[in-house]
């Protein structure tokens, strides 16, 4: 996998990737990470497990991935990496994902989590662990007016979502458990830069979150037991 360090691009071997899994609890996938601020400070709290924020772009990341390679006394984050690849063309080497973030997607990457690219959602689940969790948060501000990648869905509600995004998701082995709006304070404890943006420039940011479990294991169990 393409690994930004910097101004670096580095390859990661199955190997390094398989062997830094092994050290840690769980990994956690952010995908369509942007600048990577939202990983980074997931990282940083939760320092047990491994965190990859992976992006399409790789001009944005460059300067966290620095700051993130560095020593820890100046920031550097041991269980981070920011990892260059489209959703589309995940990385072969990644694997053991125990909980995927999508904050405000955009572009095919918004157009996947509605459920017009199944094979994003599929390629993702194949990553997963049983059991994994997601969470997604959409910017409601995508349908007002509505950019081309929503297509024809209109503008989800929680109770939408529920009813309508559900089986979608649920055909990949997205099971889809909540749906609510976020409040101004659960948007910031995201930190994530770009919704700081969307709020200084608008009056009211709108957000729903999606969340959920990938890869369930029935309810029942399975084993007889
Ligand atoms: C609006 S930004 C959100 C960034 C970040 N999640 C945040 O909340 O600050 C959407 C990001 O999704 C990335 N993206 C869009 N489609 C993608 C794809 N197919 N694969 C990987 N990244 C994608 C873009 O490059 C962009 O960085």
């Amino acid at each position: 996998m393409r690994r930004v360090t910097g101004k670096q691009v580095v390859d990661t071997s199955a190997a390094d990737f398989d062997e830094l899994v092994s050290r840690h609890e769980g990994v956690v996938l952010d995908v369509g990470t942007g600048d990577g601020k939202h990983a980074y400070h997931v990282a940083r709290r939760r320092p047990a497990e491994l965190v990859v924020g992976l992006d399409a772009a790789k001009d944005n990341l460059r300067r966290i991935a620095a700051k993130a390679a560095a020593k820890p006394a100046k920031g550097g984050v041991s269980n981070l990496l920011y990892v260059w690849a489209g959703v589309e063309r995940l990385p072969a080497e990644l694997h053991s994902v125990t909980e995927v973030h999508v904050l405000m997607p955009w572009g095919s990457l918004l157009r996947g989590m509605l459920g017009s690219d199944l094979t994003m959602l599929r390629d993702l689940a194949a990553v997963c662990v049983p059991n994994a969790e997601f969470l997604i948060t959409l910017n409601l501000h995508a349908w007002r007016p509505a950019v081309p990648e929503v297509g024809t869905h209109p503008e989800p509600t929680p109770a939408s979502a529920l009813r309508d995004l559900a089986p979608v998701l649920a055909a990949q082995r997205w099971r889809l458990d909540e749906a609510d709006y976020l409040d101004a304070e659960e948007i910031d404890a995201l930190a994530t830069s770009w919704t700081r943006r969307l709020n200084s420039s608008r009056d009211q940011l709108d957000v729903l979150a999606l969340r959920g479990v990938i890869n369930a294991r029935d309810a029942g169990g399975g084993d007889g037991a």
